[in-house]
């Protein structure tokens, strides 16, 4: 049985969260193909970009092949340099963690707060006060001797992180912050989009999001300095396209006309998608809300949700079962269900790089288990999903 991204679920199967192809895509694609702009560049990669900036309420924007270069050039054009230290959340998907380590310089991992699972506001603060040191006007880890450079909130599963006392104390020691948005496309903090909060933001429109692509990403920001270097970078670098000349070490990162074009169409489904996305949370929250045992998926007083991968955390003790035993119930149902992610401090491919004490996240990663929360989930599906769960409990 086949659930990557993109497949059809087989029959009676339920993939965790498949693309929603249902709007403009055709028509869109085959003009690409009768115009003969299939490759990077033509009007689709421009209205795409135009199309994002408008809705997040950003002044630019740069497409980008995937959610992972957008980071990578994110953390170059914000001036992070080699051997620099970047804040990142721990619980998260491992991209923003190596794009840190692209450009040389080193993670730091922060852990989830208990409430709302996402990058905690007061661990970045108090790392930043306690156990670094600010001289000559830059802010070093005591420990390490290293530069802080930059923060990247993570803001997972489609909740915004709690911004303002990041951007505050990113304010104070002269930070920048990245907003990795890639999963909370639509999600907003304090009635802003995610995106439009620090001073640079990256989307991905990887086949599993809200919106897809295919593969594709995107840069946003208010700096027009920071956008022209991403778009030169994204784009080889050239200083005479005609003669080849490059000053820098660029990137062929650009987004396709083809993919564009079916970002043009996903976009005007997004409100939809967004809709069928809380309308399937409801559900869910409504049919465990009686059952001991499971933590359904929080929301903060400051958040609207998109509700991306719904997750919920099984308390072992009370529920009577775990989440990876509750995991193999559905597999041999047919149905996809996932963990989240190894913390990113326990990650083999960033051995030993500060280990800070993440309990939080941890406990989180060993309760958690995302549910299938594809926009074109069928109520009847979504039915036999909750009826597993409700079986399972003690
Ligand atoms: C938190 C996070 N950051 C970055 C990415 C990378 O995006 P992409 O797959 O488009 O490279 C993803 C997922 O795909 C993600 O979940």
């Amino acid at each position: 049985m086949r659930f990557e991204p993109g497949a059809l679920a087989a029959r009676d199967g339920i993939p965790l969260c498949v693309p929603q192809i249902g709007g403009n895509e055709w028509k869109y694609l085959k003009e690409c193909l009768d115009t003969n702009w299939v490759s990077s560049g033509g009007p689709f990669v421009e209205r795409f970009e135009g199309v994002v900036a408008d809705y997040i309420g950003a002044q630019y924007s740069v497409a980008t092949v995937n959610g992972t270069a957008a980071l990578h050039i994110a953390i170059l054009v914000a001036g992070v340099q080699p051997d620099d230290e970047v804040l990142v959340s721990t619980l998260s998907f491992i991209a923003p963690a190596n794009a840190v380590r692209y450009v040389g310089a080193w993670p730091v991992f922060v852990d989830a707060d208990p409430g709302y699972w996402q990058m905690d506001a007061e661990k970045v603060v108090d790392f930043l006060e306690k156990e670094c040191r600010w001289t000559n006007s830059e802010l070093r880890n005591k420990r390490t001797g290293r530069r802080v450079r930059a923060i990247i909130p993570v803001h997972i599963l489609g909740h915004p992180c709690d911004m303002d006392p990041i951007l505050k104390i990113a304010r104070k020691f002269n930070l920048v912050v990245i907003e990795d948005a890639t999963e909370s496309l639509g999600a907003s903090y304090k009635n802003r989009k995610v995106g439009s909060l620090g001073d640079i933001a990256c989307f991905s429109f990887n086949g599993n999001k809200v919106i897809t692509t295919g593969g594709g990403g995107m840069i946003v920001t208010d700096n027009a300095e920071w956008a022209h270097q991403a778009r030169y970078l994204t784009t080889q670098a050239k200083d005479d396209p005609l003669e080849y000349v490059h000053k820098e070490i660029g990137y062929n990162y650009r987004l396709t006309n083809i993919q564009a074009a079916l970002g043009c169409a996903q976009m005007e489904k997004l409100d939809e998608y967004i809709a069928a996305k809380r309308r399937i949370a409801r559900a869910y929250a409504e049919a465990f809300a009686a059952i001991p045992g499971i933590t359904c998926m929080p929301v903060a007083p400051w958040a609207s949700s998109i509700f991306w991968l719904y997750t919920v955390l099984l308390e072992q003790k009370v529920y009577g079962m775990n989440s990876r035993v509750l995991m193999r119930q559905f597999k041999a149902s047919g149905i996809q269900a996932r963990p989240l992610w190894q913390p990113l401090h326990l990650s083999p491919a960033h051995p030993g790089r500060h280990a800070h004490n993440c309990p939080v996240a941890e406990r989180l990663a060993n309760e958690a288990i995302s549910l299938p929360s594809s926009v074109g989930l069928r109520v009847e599906d979504q039915g036999r999903v909750i009826e597993i769960v409700k079986a399972s409990a003690a």
